[in-house]
């Protein structure tokens, strides 16, 4: 494994006791508002201060969306010939190397010690487009990996995510066990999402839908994902331009099943693996919810170029 210089080793210890120390607590930046993996200070330290580099890949997800699952895609794709690093970088490891790396969540020493490595670097982070410096990642040739998900499933799994997750007591008031009372909270833009109050998912993908055409951002579906993980996987090799054989790809294909992820995360970060199928949300909505749900998309995702696939 590589050996970092002493102040690099300082500041992963940094880091580490930043996470391990990091309540959960509800903040603002430029009216979004946000809890999870979000510390403002982080968002705007990026935004400002630090450059993206060529290589780097941003994943841009609205929770629950498949961001674990694309993560760990990426370092498969990237290091798969690097086991070494790929241990490193795994959850046995421990510190927050060991987790998808979000943009937006930690202090200042943690770009320091991305800046320290020569590798790719992936971070992922739920922000919407306004508040990542866009400009930067095109200028330095980054790349932007939006994945993107039925907003049915997703709520059945922030449903899921959210009662094993603690809320801060600031928003107690959200904390629910009722399916219906969730999904309503969710829609009508109660929920800290990262999105301004009174928006939740549309408000996401429209924000970063912009940018849907230029050559360093890829949108994908997690259906896409589900239905033909295999080709998805080498599209993301050629967006890259990573080239891997037929092996290897069968190999990250592996890797990356839940069964496999479930298996490798067996600690905090199990909650992460549920079930990972398309069309659990017949589970949980009644007729009527499904299409409160419809004609709230219909308007809200009105002249929207994406088809949300809810069965596969
Ligand atoms: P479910 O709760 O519907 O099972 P995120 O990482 O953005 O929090 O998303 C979590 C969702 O992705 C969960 O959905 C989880 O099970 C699913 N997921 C994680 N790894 C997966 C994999 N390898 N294949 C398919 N789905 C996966």
């Amino acid at each position: 494994m590589d050996s970092f210089p002493d102040d690099i080793k300082t500041k992963i210890d940094e880091v580490n006791q930043f996470m391990n120390n990091w309540k959960l607590k509800p903040q603002t930046w430029k009216n979004i508002r946000g809890i999870a993996a979000f510390s403002m200070d982080a968002a705007k330290y990026a935004y400002r201060n630090w450059e993206p580099r060529k290589g780097d890949v941003f994943i841009v997800t609205y929770p629950k969306c498949g961001t674990h699952w694309m993560y760990e895609v990426i370092k498969q794709i990237y290091f798969i010939r690097d086991s070494n690093w790929l241990n490193f970088l795994s959850p046995k490891s421990g510190g927050f190397l060991s987790k998808p790396i979000y943009l937006d969540h930690g202090p200042k020493a943690k770009f320091e010690v991305m800046d320290h490595f020569t590798r790719p670097r992936i971070f992922t982070t739920h922000l919407p487009e306004e508040l990542v410096n866009f400009e930067k990642i095109v200028k330095n040739d980054a790349r932007v990996i939006y994945l993107y998900r039925n907003p049915k499933d997703m709520v059945t799994s922030y449903f899921h995510f959210k009662s094993s997750y603690p809320s801060p007591p600031e928003l107690a008031h959200l904390r629910t066990d009722n399916f219906d009372k969730f999904y309503k909270q969710l829609i009508n833009g109660e929920m800290w999402t990262h999105v301004p109050e009174g928006e939740w998912y549309p408000y996401h993908i429209k924000s970063w839908l912009k940018h849907k055409n230029e050559n360093c951002v890829k949108f994908l579906s997690y259906e896409d994902m589900k239905k033909d993980f295999h080709v998805v996987v080498k599209s993301i090799c050629d967006f890259l331009e990573v080239e891997r054989n037929e092996t290897e790809i069968a190999e990250i294909v592996k890797r990356c099943s839940i069964t496999y992820m479930r298996k490798s995360n067996e600690g905090e970060e199990k909650m992460f693996y549920r079930k990972g199928d398309v069309g659990d949300w017949k589970n949980h909505f009644t007729v009527s919810q499904s299409e409160i749900m419809d004609d709230h998309l219909k308007i809200a995702m009105k002249d929207v170029d994406i088809e949300f696939q809810y069965v596969i």
